[in-house]
């Protein structure tokens, strides 16, 4: 992407396909409750998590999580795809919160960095990560005034992203589930119990058992002590076709 500042016109909703990839406790904690969350997963599974990574146009976090674990979001452990890069960063950040020493912000990463801000974003934090090199897309808000997630999916596939691996953390995973903008789910679930956390997934609204998201055609393989469960994910009014 050449020009750094853009403003999102999508001229349709056709989006990328989307999944979301997390590891959890077995009692589905995706951090204890001061929000430590390194590390949930053993290295095998870490493992599994790149090679996801490496098959993704782009990574999705939302700013809590950039903010708490600092992630550099980069393939590694695995090899890149020859002839390809590091799949596009992408944080979703309404006012602009991701601290300019961040890793997706350091040492040239920034440039393969795309902040997904709103007007509330202050000129002068945009310019500033605009000065390291990482484009910002500026995106209409929402009704909380948090960014639009339906532009934000729309403005990537436009510019050529087919597909986005969304990594946590729990507030942007349930706010695009809630909006069924998840297509596919990769969930590590690792061995160990911590009571007290931040749940993986929160309120989705759901009051009857009927009505309950469903992964359709579960795969299951184990790494090391953890085991991965991934799938299609079906909403209530296609959950026939399971
Ligand atoms: N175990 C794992 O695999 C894993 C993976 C990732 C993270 N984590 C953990 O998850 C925790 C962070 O989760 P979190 O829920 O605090 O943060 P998050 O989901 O990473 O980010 C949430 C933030 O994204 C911003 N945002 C902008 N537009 C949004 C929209 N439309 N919908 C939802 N959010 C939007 C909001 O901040 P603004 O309003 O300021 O824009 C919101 O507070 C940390 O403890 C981290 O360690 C665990």
């Amino acid at each position: 992407m050449k020009d750094r500042e853009l403003t999102a016109s999508p001229s349709s909703t056709a989006r990328p396909v989307v999944t979301v990839s997390y590891a959890q406790t077995l009692d589905g904690r995706l951090a204890t409750s001061t929000g430590n969350s390194r590390w949930i997963s053993g290295p095998e599974s870490l493992r599994f998590a790149h090679e996801l990574r490496a098959s993704h146009d782009a990574i999705m976090v939302g700013v809590g999580t950039v903010c708490q674990d600092d992630p550099r979001l980069t393939v590694r452990l695995v090899g890149v795809p020859s002839g390809s890069r590091d799949p596009l960063r992408v944080v979703v950040d309404s006012t602009l919160r991701t601290p300019l020493t961040a890793a997706v912000l350091a040492d040239g990463a920034a440039a393969g960095t795309l902040l997904a801000v709103t007007e509330r974003a202050p000129v002068a934090r945009r310019a500033a990560a605009r000065a390291l090199g990482a484009t910002v897309l500026r995106l209409p808000g929402d009704a909380g005034g948090r960014v639009e997630l339906v532009a934000l999916l729309a403005t990537l596939h436009e510019r050529g992203v087919g597909s986005v691996m969304v990594e946590g953390g729990a507030g942007l995973i349930t706010a695009l589930l809630r909006a069924r903008l998840v297509d596919r789910l990769a969930v590590c679930i690792a061995p160990k119990v911590l009571g007290a956390g931040i749940e993986a997934i929160g309120d989705l609204g759901i009051g009857d058992l009927a009505r309950a998201l469903l992964l359709c055609d579960p795969r299951v393989t184990s790494y090391g002590a953890d085991l991965v469960i991934e799938g299609r994910i079906a909403y209530p009014e296609d959950a026939d076709d399971r």
